[in-house]
């Protein structure tokens, strides 16, 4: 099939490059010249795992083409994926300008291409070659429009009407649906989920535009689970949802661990092998973060007050997260005591493991609260530190974690890099000015860090 996708982030560019591997010819759309540039060569503007080789590897074959035109892209498609960035607004709600100004360039382009070649973008050559072009042109055919993109319900319904007023100054013959095909993947393992999906969720109102989704989706594992397309729309923010409530509650049972001397890392196993509440996402730690949960639960919270409902569960699970790594913060100020001039080792900055992004990251946010405090931060991440200096101007960052140590007063672990168990622990422990650890993650073996004798904190594992 032919797809265009709009958007060339995490979600996009992960979902072109698989279709593409599937056989599909895709188009992935951005605007910025410069990124299909670099893309055009296999290189991928942030950090994940195995994307760079899939890039490279449907740039090479000529199914993946990255663009910065529309007007190549969406005559040619047979179905557009809608991938771009739906952040929030100060009120918790989604913007979804981004996803109406996607879907008004996609109206204005729907008919005949004026040319059927890629416009030649400067210095986008795949090994010395020009990048592969598909030739002919099918013009404004029937098409597609699903939203990928974490949008509310409703959202779909605004599209068609934005994309039916838009294209009827072009054509009266214009056949199209509206579609809602939610993707799960997370960040850091994106090619693997998108991959080996659990479920590929399709929601259509008609039999044309189901076809045209599971023929995309041919040849990936999971179960579909083809409904209507408000009810796709909520199944995404219900998952989030029930995913960061998972978090928020083991974070609470973790602190009530802390009461009454219990371990929360044996309360969660021996909760999560009933299969009716499952092992997964019962890390208790500092609290979720990241571009999705901390937006979605809002963004979800906000829908329901729309409608004049108050989710008070949803509610309680964000004001959870929040306070969680403010009682991390106050948990080294009562040990450590007042935080003016002592010296803290950060040890991860991202807002999880195998991944640059620091965005709404926990890590950042009580890096920022210690700085307050003035204490003198000395902070590593294996993928995050350009990342997190630019969020943190003054943020001093150190080229190996082991350095993070010398002269500190405590090290905090705040992103739960696996590679942080490994360290030269009883080699860094000789150079700090005092033994504590706050282990925000609980990811150090605690038997084995007091037995080189850290002061060893985590989160409820008193
Ligand atoms: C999430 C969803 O998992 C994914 O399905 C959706 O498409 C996008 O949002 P992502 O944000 O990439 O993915 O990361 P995820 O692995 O879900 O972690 C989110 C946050 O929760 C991280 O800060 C992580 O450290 C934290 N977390 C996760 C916990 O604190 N405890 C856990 O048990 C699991």
């Amino acid at each position: 099939m032919r797809i265009a996708i709009i958007g060339a982030g995490y979600v996009g560019l992960t979902s072109a490059a698989v279709y593409a591997k599937l056989g599909h010819t895709v188009y992935a759309v951005r605007k910025d010249a410069d990124k299909v540039k670099k893309l055009r060569r296999g290189e991928v503007p942030f950090y994940e795992p195995g994307l760079p080789e899939l890039v490279r590897e449907g740039v090479v074959s000529g199914r993946l083409i990255p663009t910065t035109s529309y007007a190549e892209a969406v005559p040619n498609a047979e179905v557009i994926f809608l991938c771009v960035g739906t952040p929030p607004l100060p009120s918790g709600e989604a913007d979804l300008s981004q996803v109406f100004a996607a879907a008004r360039e996609v109206a204005e382009n729907w008919g005949p291409s004026p040319s059927p070649q890629s416009p030649p973008i400067e210095g986008g050559e795949v090994n010395g070659n020009p990048p592969p072009l598909v030739g002919g042109v099918r013009g404004g055919g029937y098409k597609v429009i699903a939203d990928k993109s974490t949008v509310p319900v409703g959202t779909a319904e605004k599209v068609r009407k934005l994309i039916s007023s838009q294209t009827s100054v072009h054509s009266s013959q214009v056949e199209f649906d509206v579609a809602s095909c939610p993707e799960f993947l997370r960040e850091g393992s994106a090619v693997h989920d998108t991959m080996n999906p659990d479920r590929v969720v399709i929601g259509v109102d008609s039999d044309r535009a189901r076809d045209a989704l599971l023929k995309v989706h041919e040849g990936l594992p999971g179960e579909r689970v083809v409904t209507d397309i408000a009810t796709a729309e909520m199944i995404k923010y219900a998952s989030n949802a029930f995913l960061a409530t998972k978090i928020s509650f083991i974070n609470e049972i973790a602190n009530v661990c802390d009461e009454v001397g219990a371990n929360v890392d044996e309360v969660a196993r021996g909760m999560g092998m009933d299969p009716r509440i499952g092992p997964h996402f019962l890390k208790a730690g500092t609290g979720y973060s990241g571009s999705c949960f901390p937006k979605d639960t809002r963004a979800l919270h906000n829908i329901a007050l729309n409608h004049d409902y108050d989710f008070k569960l949803l509610k309680a699970v964000i004001e959870v997260n929040q306070e969680q790594r403010h009682r991390f913060v106050r948990r080294v100020r009562d040990i450590l005591g007042a935080l003016e001039g002592k010296t803290i080792g950060v040890l991860g900055l991202a807002f999880k493991n195998n991944t640059d992004d620091v965005r709404e990251s926990t890590a950042l946010d009580i890096t920022r609260l210690l700085m307050k405090e003035g204490a003198i931060i000395k902070a590593f991440d294996y993928q995050a530190e350009s990342n997190a200096r630019h969020e943190i101007t003054e943020l001093v960052t150190c080229p190996t974690p082991e350095e993070v140590t010398e002269g500190a007063d405590a090290v905090l672990v705040l992103t739960e890099w696996p590679q942080f168990r490994d360290l030269p622990w009883a080699e860094m422990k000789t150079k700090m000015r005092q033994p504590f650890i706050f282990d925000g993650r609980n990811l150090l073996d605690a038997k084995k860090m007091r037995l080189l004798g850290f002061q060893y904190i985590s989160v409820g594992r008193p």
